[in-house]
């Protein structure tokens, strides 16, 4: 059990709370892995899934939305990191980073690791998170097929919903080979990666998957594609 602690919140554009919390400096979850937060002394019966929105140091900033419910300065007791994560591969030199939710900030740590390592990259998002550095180019729909030609590595946030429709939002022309990369399947996830009520289940092509426990974060290749 981790203690923790709330830094900051702020209202996003989307009317969200989003926020930061400390963490300690020898943990880092990876980008996709979640951490899951009990609020000291609240009667919440679910915890709270907390991704991170940037590299873990000694604090974290995370995706939204927060419980409107939490204030700065209150603990928090944290478990995890829980599930995959994304695995930026060293030798990848050309980046895109393609957002079909709502929430880029799922895919907001690989920015930094991709610039760590000198990689290109190019953006695809419907709601462009702000503040985003120069050598980030925002590319427009109708690039994304050549864009996923181009990249080496692809990683993708979506909705469980469409975790089947890759090609057709990527705008993939029938028979075009899909890129190599990973995909971030957003989904509620009540129980909290003990793996016992199911809502996080996605068919992939090695049968059914648990998005709290095998994912969220797994490989292009095995989600199912029509
Ligand atoms: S959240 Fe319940 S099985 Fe995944």
């Amino acid at each position: 059990m981790i203690t923790s602690r709330i830094i900051e919140l702020w209202n996003t554009s989307g009317n969200e709370l989003g926020g930061k919390v400390t963490m300690p400096a020898d943990l880092h979850p990876a980008p996709g892995q979640y951490l899951l937060a009990r609020r000291e002394g609240a009667m919440d019966p679910l915890p709270v899934p907390l991704f991170p929105a940037g590299l873990a140091r000694s604090a974290m900033t995370v995706v939204p939305p927060l419980p409107d419910s939490w204030r700065v300065g209150d603990t928090l007791t944290l478990r995890g990191p829980f599930g995959k994560g994304f695995h930026l591969p060293r030798p990848a030199r050309r980046v895109l980073l393609a957002d079909f939710g709502t929430r880029p900030q799922y895919l907001a740590p690989l920015i930094e690791r991709a610039l760590a390592q000198n990689a290109d990259l190019a953006l695809f998002a419907l709601q462009p998170p702000p503040g985003l550095p120069a050598a980030v180019e925002l590319i427009p729909p109708e690039a994304l097929p050549d864009s996923a030609s181009w990249a080496d590595y692809l990683a993708i946030s979506l909705p469980l919903a469409q975790a089947t429709d890759v090609r057709r939002l990527l705008r993939l022309p029938p028979g075009r080979r899909l890129p190599a990369g990973q995909v971030l399947v957003e989904t509620d996830m009540p129980c909290g990666s003990s793996g016992e009520c199911g809502v996080c289940a996605l068919h992939t092509r090695r049968g059914w998957k648990l998005c709290c426990r095998d994912g969220p974060v797994f490989d292009l290749h095995l989600i199912e594609v029509v």
